[in-house]
């Protein structure tokens, strides 16, 4: 079916010009790469957009500490960015950077429309200032004893053992991260930008329906607790735009980050002259634009960005989708246990593709966290690409071109192909509606058929017989036809074995060729298409994660946080022969407060899909503590038994109450997930030696 070409902008979240791209951003890379694709695959114009996100303080501050200048440091950074993503396929139409002129002039001319239509306030701010550094603190620039729970070495805006959240002022014992003084107190003027003046409209845009539900739920929580004017001044020194009649004073980084998805497509708009800036960006615009993030960063894309938009004259953009984190082998990803894996580091190990199949096969349009297992990883691939798609085009291929020189047979049997057609459909609305996890299975089940066709049929049988040459040339034309299909099905997320199949059948992978017929169509000799997975090599990765530690100003983005649920820690799937990867030392170890507890209660929490709430008695006294066992005991077959529990742990505010301790479980995960029973005896508030 026809349908009209649209015309699309779509962006991916802008890294930050100090650090290297690791496997938490590809999430987002790849997601968005394998949407775009598809799109233009589909024949639309679409235009995949995206930069380093070039400002702010700890820019400056990692220049200043590798002694050059901030200008050098984004350029060689951002060299290093472009042939990561490049080496993994991702088709960006531009990628440029937020210190840019075309950002300067966007970000200038934004700020002035808002002035002038009366969305900037000015007002006298007290801020911790440096005063050997001669700078203001950022709040994340601020260390020291959290107001709550005393726990020293915490940041300025909230409290990692508690998660209690505070401003900087309120820190015990302040102290500046960057040169180690006592800050003080200092006025400054700043400049705020009016959002609650956009409640209405923001409002109206999240009931626009185009918001995933998560999204506008947390939207309307945003909206109960009120919006705020929004600082969006900084003080010298910095590194971004001056603000224009206001020597001294910058633009925020988060000011102008965003404006940078117009200064690159403004900047390919210079280089390609038939594409209009105004059409995609005009208020009047009828073109698309989506913005692809994580779940970290909805707020600046669902609040103050279309809110910036509109108060300028722009158009908003028609969605926002977000995704959730990466884990790797079910926890936080760890430097010390090698599973922080920079894309450079992947690539010198492992294919490319295999990434981005892992990838969609588990990805959907909500904001769930992926879990990348490594194992997992390796046999799924194995078993799909290797085993199911490629091995349709080993087992058959070589017949056609040593039996029936190089050419297709005409088929007589269409029953498949029309089955495999019949898809099309499905999985188009699949990758349209980001379901690639939906998309894979549909493609892996017909390669199940495919494959179960030619096992039955066993041309390698029939060649042996002289009566049988037609048919074994039958089933072979046929099978390689339905991995044509299956292939350019396939194409968004695994461009370089598209490609390599359009070599092999001398002919591009169009969605509009699917049903080509392709009697007596020549083939070139096939060629190996893709390997296996080698553990060796996932495991030399590991290795390599291990020696290669860097040490960044910002904590990594699109990386989980910290695990929220203690005992999940314990339940997360080892690596492929796990190693020991920490010690700790005696006096830490004896710091650890084992305790027999007793499981009084157990309750299902509403929203969690993998915690329990227990009540725990440690003789005498009761702990209220949320434990990520769910998927392995029903709360009825808890209560009453006795466990071991941390019980000097920080108490640790979560979203579902206090956490106040951590029970020990262990095994593989899922429901192979034990809580230890202690033998008859144990009581309450015992010990554990
Ligand atoms: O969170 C981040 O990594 C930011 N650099 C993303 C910016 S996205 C856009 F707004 F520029
Ligand atoms: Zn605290």
């Amino acid at each position: 079916m026809a349908t009209s070409q649209r015309k699309i902008l779509v962006t991916s979240a802008l890294p930050y010009a100090n650090g290297p791209i690791h496997l938490g951003h590809m999430l987002e890379y790849i997601q968005t790469d394998i949407w775009s694709r598809y799109q233009k695959l589909r024949g639309h114009e679409c235009h995949y957009i995206c930069a380093d996100d070039a400002h702010g303080t700890p820019i400056m501050l990692k220049a200043q500490q590798l002694g050059i200048a901030p200008e050098d440091m984004i350029a060689q950074v951002n060299k290093e960015h472009q042939q990561d993503f490049a080496d993994f396929n991702i088709a960006f139409d531009n990628y440029h950077s937020t210190h840019s002129d075309e950002n300067r002039v966007l970000a200038s001319d934004i700020y002035l429309k808002l002035r002038a239509n009366g969305y900037i306030k000015s007002k006298s701010i007290s801020q911790l200032f440096d005063p050997e550094k001669s700078m203001f603190l950022p709040d994340r620039f601020v260390k020291g004893t959290c107001p709550k729970c005393k726990s020293p070495d915490q940041y300025g805006d909230n409290c990692d053992a508690c998660g209690a959240t505070y401003s900087p002022t309120e820190l015990i014992n302040p102290k500046s991260a960057v040169s180690g003084a006592t800050p003080v107190m200092k006025d400054t003027e700043h400049f705020f930008f009016d959002l609650p003046a956009f409640e209405g409209m923001l409002k109206e845009w999240t009931r626009s329906g185009a918001l995933q539900v998560e999204m506008a739920n947390k939207l309307d929580e945003w909206f109960e607790q009120g919006l705020q004017q929004w600082d969006i001044t900084r003080d010298a020194p910095y590194f971004g735009f001056e603000i224009p009649d206001a020597p001294g004073k910058y633009f925020y980084v988060w000011l102008d980050a965003p404006i940078g998805y117009m200064g690159s497509f403004k900047n390919l708009c210079d280089k390609r002259p038939e594409l209009s800036f105004e059409e995609f960006w005009g208020k009047d615009s009828t073109a698309e634009v989506y913005h692809f993030i994580g779940k970290d960063i909805v707020y600046f894309h669902s609040l103050f960005w279309p809110a910036m938009l509109h108060g300028s004259g722009y158009r908003q953009p028609n969605s926002v989708y977000a995704h959730g984190y990466v884990t790797v082998n079910g926890a936080k990803m760890s430097k010390s246990k090698g599973t922080f894996i920079k894309a450079r580091t992947y690539l010198d190990h492992l294919d490319p593709e295999y990434l981005r199949y892992y990838y969609a096969a588990k990805l959907s349009s909500r904001i769930d966290d992926l879990d990348l297992n490594l194992e997992d990883f390796a046999q799924r691939v194995n078993s799909d690409l290797v085993g199911k798609l490629v091995n349709l085009a080993s087992r058959t291929a070589g017949f056609i071109t040593k039996r029936f020189d190089g050419k297709l047979a005409k088929i007589n049997d269409t029953t498949l192909t029309e089955a495999f057609l019949a898809k099309q459909e499905v999985i188009a609305e699949f990758y349209e509606g980001r379901e690639y996890g939906k998309a894979m299975r549909e493609i892996m089940a017909l390669a199940d058929i495919a494959n179960g066709f030619v096992a039955d049929a066993a041309p390698w049988q029939m060649v042996k017989h002289d009566d049988q040459q037609e048919a074994a040339h039958q089933v072979c034309s046929n099978a390689l036809n339905l991995f044509r299909i299956l292939v350019t099905y396939l194409k968004p997320v695994l461009p370089r074995l598209a490609q390599d199949v359009e070599a092999f059948f001398q002919l591009p992978l169009t969605w509009n060729a699917l049903n080509q017929d392709l009697a007596g169509h020549e083939i070139a000799p096939f060629k190996a298409m893709m390997q296996r997975v080698e553990l060796d090599k996932v495991n030399a990765m590991v290795a390599d994660s291990k020696d290669n530690l860097q040490v960044t100003a910002d904590a990594p983005k699109t990386a989980a946080p910290e695990k929220t649920v203690e005992s999940s820690n314990v339940s997360s799937e080892p690596l492929v022969n796990d190693p020991i990867s920490e010690t700790i030392n005696f006096d830490d170890f004896a710091k650890i407060d084992l305790r027999i507890a007793r499981i009084v209660k157990a309750e299902h929490v509403a929203d969690a899909d993998k915690l329990l709430k227990l009540q725990l008695d440690i003789g005498g006294e009761t702990r209220q503590v949320f434990a990520g066992i769910k998927s392995a005991y029903s709360p009825e077959d808890l209560e009453g038994k006795l466990t071991v529990m941390v019980a000097n742990l920080a108490p640790r505010k979560m979203r579902f109450g206090m956490s106040e301790g951590m029970v020990l479980a262990a095994g593989p995960g899922g429901s192979d997930l034990w809580i230890l029973e202690p033998h008859e005896g144990a009581q309450p508030g015992m010990r554990v030696k």
